[in-house]
């Protein structure tokens, strides 16, 4: 039978499509391999920045040797990346054989089978139409971590923020019904796994083309209530339909819906927040932040920035610096803007130079990371409820695990809690993670 190595990149759906194409390849009767094995490899990328797309087109270089050896593998080019530069890819390189976009995920396992069998073809499914769906019906139950399952909710995203090539890649935005959400937590739930997240380019605006509609904090209290889940995330949050309602229901269904939230701000300047096209300011924006943090009071809540979008002035970037010192995020992805072909800010004119970019990039990187510092330093000696939910990356007789609020806990421990919710007292706090000590196991 034939072999198959998956490497999904970018965000969390990119990893759940990953899921889904695993899932149906094995039904078909495919086997999972070493890449250095495998009779296909599936590269399910990102095109979120440059860096993103370089990953993968370096990646990609790596096959000539055995290539040229052995005429294998040939690898599949998917996600967003696929709909974005698959065909360059495909045209470079002559191992590249298979290109589809996000919406295509379906005709993956059917399309890998007829390729295996037709030497010498290339099979192309982009998303022409950015609204239809080929889809994988199968639940993802082959997943990477057995405690932890993601769901996504949402397709697409019709924001189109200047600077984002998502609604270009991912298409047009449409919520999955309620039904088949609350269907497919269930069964991750009998399967084993214990924390679901919720996945969508902008969770909070879920339900709002379903009609009748359906609010995600109805979607939310549902999923709490019916389906067994120890414990609910949702990412990423949108801040301009971040409702009052959500915080509510978050607060009602304490502890199962953790108290984190991503919400991510990409500017501390109003004149760069409509020039992103981001629909809110930042008093709005601050507003729901003390709402949450009034209601949550262990909140972890983090963030997105961008620093150096086009017409990013000093004086804008300042807000930016003193938007981080006063919301003190437990945590924020930062990036230097990446000009993405076809976005609108990519046509500007006024961009900013890469060393100016990166030297801001350095500025909020210390401060965010200072500020960090100081809030775990601030939880040594509190105690929380950990799931330990994988060996940490480091260190023998290691685990991690994750508190409520999403902040990872290195603890020492065997793998037999692996899986298991413990008491854990957090003895030391540095910048990207707490360390800790089991005190008693809560399951
Ligand atoms: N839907 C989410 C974020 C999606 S993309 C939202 O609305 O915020 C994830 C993150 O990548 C963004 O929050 C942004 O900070 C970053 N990003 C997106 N496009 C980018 C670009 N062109 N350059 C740099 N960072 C970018
Ligand atoms: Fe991109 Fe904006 Fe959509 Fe987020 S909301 S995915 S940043 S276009
Ligand atoms: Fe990347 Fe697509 Fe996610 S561009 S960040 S994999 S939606």
């Amino acid at each position: 039978m034939y072999r198959f190595a998956l490497k999904a990149y970018g965000c969390q759906m990119n990893v759940y499509d990953g899921d889904k194409m695993k899932t149906a390849l094995l039904a078909r009767g495919w086997t999972e391999a070493p890449e250095d094995e495998a009779d296909v490899v599936i590269l399910n990328g990102c095109s979120i920045r440059d860096k993103s797309e370089q990953k993968v087109w370096s990646e990609l270089g790596r096959f000539a040797p055995r290539w040229g050896r052995e005429g294998r593998p040939f690898v599949a080019v998917t996600g967003c990346i696929g709909q974005n530069v698959g065909a360059a890819m495909a045209s470079r390189f002559p191992w590249v054989r298979f290109v589809s976009g996000p919406r295509h995920i379906g005709a993956v396992p059917e399309g890998l089978d007829l390729l295996m069998g037709c030497p010498g073809e290339k099979f192309f499914h982009l998303d022409d139409d950015p609204s239809a769906f080929f889809d994988i019906s199968e639940v993802p139950l082959t997943r990477a971590n057995p405690w932890k399952a993601f769901v996504t909710i949402t397709h697409g995203c019709d924001n189109f923020c200047s600077y984002c090539i998502v609604p270009y890649v991912r298409g047009r935005f449409v919520s999955r019904s309620p039904g088949a959400i609350l269907e497919e937590v269930r069964a991750f739930v009998q399967d084993g796994a214990r924390e679901i997240t919720l996945l969508g380019q902008n969770v909070n605006s879920y339900g709002k083309d379903l009609s009748p509609s359906f609010p995600f904090s109805a979607l939310l209290r549902e999923c709490a209530v019916k389906t067994g889940a120890d414990r609910l995330r949702f990412v990423t949050s949108h801040p301009q339909d971040f409702t009052p309602d959500i915080v509510e229901v978050m607060k009602e269904h304490q502890p199962v819906i953790c108290p984190s939230v991503n919400l991510p701000i990409q500017s501390g300047s109003d004149r760069m927040l409509a020039l992103m096209n981001r629909k809110y300011t930042l008093s709005q924006y601050r507003s729901t932040v003390e709402l949450l943090r009034s209601a949550l009071p262990d909140l972890g809540l983090t963030s997105d920035l961008i620093v150096g979008h086009p017409g990013e002035t000093e004086e804008d970037f300042a807000r930016s610096v003193d938007m981080l010192r006063e919301f003190r995020f437990d945590l924020v992805h930062t990036a230097a803007y990446s000009p993405r072909k076809g976005t609108a800010a990519a046509e500007r004119e006024d961009q900013i130079p890469p060393a100016v970019k990166m030297e801001r990039l350095r500025i909020v990187n210390t401060l965010q990371s200072a500020i960090a510092g100081e809030i775990n330093a601030s939880l040594e000696g509190r105690t929380f409820p950990v799931l330990l939910d994988d060996r940490a990356p480091r260190g023998e007789g290691l685990l991690q695990g994750r508190t409520p609020s999403d902040k990872v806990v290195i603890v020492e421990g065997g793998e037999d809690l692996l899986g298991r919710t413990a008491s854990v007292e957090i003895t030391r706090g540095d910048n990207w993670c707490l360390t800790g000590k089991i005190l008693f196991l809560l399951d």
